[in-house]
C-alpha cells in the first residue's frame, strides 16, 4: 500500500480512495492513475469490500488532468504511450463506485466522477469539460460518458463552451442523485457506500453488469444481459437466504456466495 498521491482506508465492509495532490487541485497525473487504478483493484478483488468511495478535497474532487505534465506530449507520445488507457480498468471494477464530489470536478476530474456508479455531490461541487478553452477536447471518455449522462444537448452546451454546471445544475441534468450540504458529504457518502455494502455482492456485481450493459449495449442485448444475471442469480446462497429472510421476518445474513 505505498501510494504517493492518494489516501486509502477501509471502514466495514467499504473502501476509501481519497486523492490527495492538495497544491494541484488532485489534478490527475500519471502516478494518480497508477495508484487509483491500483487500490480500487485491490478493492475490487478483496470480497470483504462492497462498496468503494473516491473522494478529493472540501476545494477539488479534481480539477482535471495534469496540465503541465501533458503540455509537451505530441501527439504520437499520447496516443502511443496510451497516456490515460489504465483508467479503463478504473472503468471495469465490478464493484460499485461512489464519487463523492466536493469544489471543482473539471475536465478528467468529471470524467473519473462519470467512471463511478453514483455522484454525490456537496452543494459547492462544479462540473465541467473545459478542455475546449485549452485547445483540446475530453480525453477520457467525457464526450460519451456525458452524452449518455445528460443527453446531447446539456453535454454540448458544456463541452462546446467549457463552462460549468453547479451541483443543482447537475442533478437536474441527471449526472449527480444527491446534492448534500458540503459538511455532511462524507458522512452521507458512508451511509450510502454502507447500505450497498450490505447487500449481496454477487448481486452487486450482477446489477452494475447489467446497469452498465444499458448504457454500452442495445436494449435487446441489454435486456438478454439481465435475463441471464438475474436467472443466475438463483443460484446462490445469498437469494436462498434474502428470501428466506423476507419470509421469516428478519434481516438477511448475506455470506457473499
Ligand atoms: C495541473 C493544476 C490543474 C490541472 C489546478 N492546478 N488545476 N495543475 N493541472 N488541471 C494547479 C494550479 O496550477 C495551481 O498550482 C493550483 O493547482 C491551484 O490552482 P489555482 O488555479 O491557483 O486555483 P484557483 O484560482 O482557485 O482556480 C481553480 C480552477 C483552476 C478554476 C479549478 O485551477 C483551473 O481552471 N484549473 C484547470 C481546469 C481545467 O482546465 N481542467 C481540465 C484539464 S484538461 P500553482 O503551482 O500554479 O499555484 C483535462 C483533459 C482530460 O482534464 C482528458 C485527458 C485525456
Amino acid at each position: 500500500t505505498d501510494y504517493e498521491t492518494i489516501l486509502i482506508e477501509t471502514r466495514g465492509r467499504v473502501g476509501w480512495i481519497t486523492l490527495n495532490r492538495p497544491d494541484a487541485l488532485n489534478a490527475l497525473n500519471s502516478q494518480v492513475m497508477r495508484d487509483v487504478v491500483a487500490a480500487a483493484g485491490a478493492f475490487d478483488a478483496d470480497p470483504a469490500i462492497g462498496a468503494i468511495v473516491v473522494t478529493g478535497s472540501e476545494r477539488a474532487f479534481a480539477a482535471g488532468a495534469d496540465i503541465k505534465e501533458m503540455e509537451g506530449k505530441s501527439g504520437r507520445e499520447m496516443l502511443m504511450d496510451d497516456h490515460f488507457g489504465a483508467w479503463g480498468r478504473f472503468a471495469a471494477v465490478r464493484t460499485p463506485v461512489i464519487a463523492a464530489v466536493s469544489g471543482y470536478a473539471l475536465g478528467g476530474g468529471c470524467e473519473l466522477a462519470m467512471m463511478c456508479d453514483i455522484i454525490l455531490a456537496a452543494d459547492s461541487a462544479r462540473f465541467g469539460q473545459p478542455e475546449i478553452t485549452l485547445g483540446v477536447i475530453p480525453g477520457m471518455g467525457g464526450t460519451q460518458r456525458l452524452v449518455r449522462a445528460v443527453g446531447p444537448y446539456v453535454a454540448a452546451d458544456l463541452v462546446l463552451t467549457g463552462r460549468l454546471l453547479s451541483a443543482d445544475e447537475a442533478a437536474r441534468a441527471g449526472l449527480v442523485s444527491r446534492v448534500i450540504p458540503a459538511a455532511d458529504l462524507l458522512a452521507e457518502a458512508e451511509k450510502v457506500a454502507e447500505a450497498i455494502a450490505a447487500k449481496s455482492l454477487v448481486a452487486l456485481f450482477a446489477a452494475k453488469a447489467a446497469l452498465d450493459a444499458a448504457v454500452e449495449t442495445t436494449l435487446a442485448e441489454g435486456l438478454r444481459f439481465e435475463r441471464q444475471a438475474f436467472a443466475g442469480l438463483f443460484d446462490t446462497d445469498d437469494q436462498k437466504e434474502g428470501m428466506a429472510a423476507f419470509r421469516e421476518k428478519r434481516p438477511p445474513e448475506f455470506t457473499h456466495r
